[in-house]
């Protein structure tokens, strides 16, 4: 048997760093218009993943742009051909070193090695500007060991490294997945998850035969896409258990449900998790922490509340809620998400309004303390929850 040979212009293998993205932006600044993630993986006989990964820097670095609406599709901008042409294709290989010249005097010294030739690429630094998701809603990266969170989460995804984002409700989890992984699948996990959720089933068709219809996992396994398994905590640790042979280094599932069908995870098969650890049931098992190498604590960045111009007062009350929280006096603290929410009822109803309904969204147990912060941050003498007052 022989090995049928790669296309010459786009060898299959590992390119260096950049290069695929290279190839990827002179490929869409060469097709005008919007381009599906799998139609340009094809052309240059990459796999979707990795194209897909290219994409997002590429969209990331304001260099492409994320076309809304489905399926993804990206079109060139106006600094596309710049940045295909910012990376130098793959540099050849160093000449080898010509022979020394002999020495002319047998004692003398042998000449040192000459030191290895500089890379003749530098990669470009990411950029930390804003990115925008898929529903069209600009993320604004936070940092994440030195580099920009969707940086450092992209990165994991081309080490095949599984990463879990925990935190309250609210504080930007499924934003920061969405931002970082435009191709991902997503499963909102809760106790009723079975694994057919995960793999798939077989449907019965109009004239009465059954087709075996793939699961979230086996799709994002097929096409090398992101599988983002949101409240993961909350689904049954066996049913858990069906994606953890595609997590490891064996990178396929057997398909019991489907006649023992095996699966082998294409390249940019990634697994991604959300967890909220405060939620009834959510329960991070050994197993499911162990599969997970890196696991990032998400909460409310109040300078980025600052930064999308909410009211200061509304940040000061979260903040001193959320100090009381930490120490454990009350058991909830309004996120960015509620933050957000104060600011766009403030534009409807009014202030007013809206702080009180700061007070009217709190657990009753914890409502007291919320219009005590919510009063003092906004010097009234007291908030009461958002109600109907009288006939008007
Ligand atoms: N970095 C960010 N830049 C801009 N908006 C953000 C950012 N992070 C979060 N948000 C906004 O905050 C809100 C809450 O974020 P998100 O839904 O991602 O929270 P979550 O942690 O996934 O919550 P849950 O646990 O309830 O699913 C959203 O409206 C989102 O757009
Ligand atoms: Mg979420």
């Amino acid at each position: 048997m022989t090995t049928p040979a790669a296309p010459a212009a786009a060898p299959k293998g590992r390119l260096g760093n950049g290069q695929l993205r290279r190839q990827v932006a002179e490929y869409l600044a060469d097709h005008p218009g919007p381009q599906k993630v799998g139609e340009i993986a094809k052309a240059l006989g990459k796999s979707a993943g990795a194209v897909g990964n290219a994409l997002t820097t590429l969209a990331g670095n304001g260099e492409a742009e994320l076309v809304p609406g489905k399926p993804i599709r990206y079109e060139a901008n106006s600094a596309t051909a710049a940045a295909a042409a910012a990376i130098a294709p793959k540099a050849p290989l160093p000449p080898k070193p010509a022979p020394a010249p002999k020495p002319a005097a047998p004692a003398a010294p042998a000449p040192a090695p000459s030191p290895a030739p500089k890379p003749t690429f530098t990669p470009k630094p990411a950029t930390a500007g804003p990115v925008t998701r898929p529903n069209g809603q600009v993320y604004q990266p936070r940092a994440l060991a030195d580099m920009p969170d969707v940086e450092a989460l992209r990165k994991l995804r081309d080490a095949g490294v599984p990463a879990l984002l925990y935190g309250p409700p609210g504080t930007g989890k499924t934003s920061l997945i969405e931002a970082a992984f435009p191709d991902l699948i997503t499963v909102a996990g809760d106790g009723d998850t079975t694994a057919a959720d995960l793999v798939g089933e077989y449907t019965q068709n109009p004239d009465g035969t059954f087709t075996f219809i793939y699961g979230p996992l086996i799709r994002a396994m097929q096409e090398g896409r992101v599988l983002f398994i949101d409240d993961a905590t909350l689904v049954s640790p066996a049913v858990l258990a069906v994606a953890y042979p595609a997590m490891d280094g064996r990178r396929e599932i057997t398909v019991k449900a489907h006649k023992g069908e095996v699966i082998t995870a294409a390249d940019g098969f990634y697994v991604v998790a959300g967890h909220n650890p405060g939620v009834h049931g959510a329960i991070l098992t050994e197993a499911l922490s162990s599969r997970f190498s890196v696991q990032v604590r998400v909460s409310t960045d109040y300078d980025l509340a600052h930064a999308l111009k909410i009211d200061s007062r509304a940040i000061k009350a979260a903040r001193d809620l959320a100090d009381r929280q930490a120490s454990g006096e009350i058991g909830w603290a309004p996120q960015l998400r509620e933050l957000l929410a104060y600011a766009k009822v403030a534009g409807i109803l009014g202030e007013d309004a809206a702080i009180a309904n700061l007070v009217g969204i709190a657990p009753d147990e914890d409502a007291d303390a919320v219009a005590e912060a919510v009063a003092k941050a906004f010097g009234r003498k007291a908030v009461a929850p958002l109600a109907l007052g009288r006939q008007i």
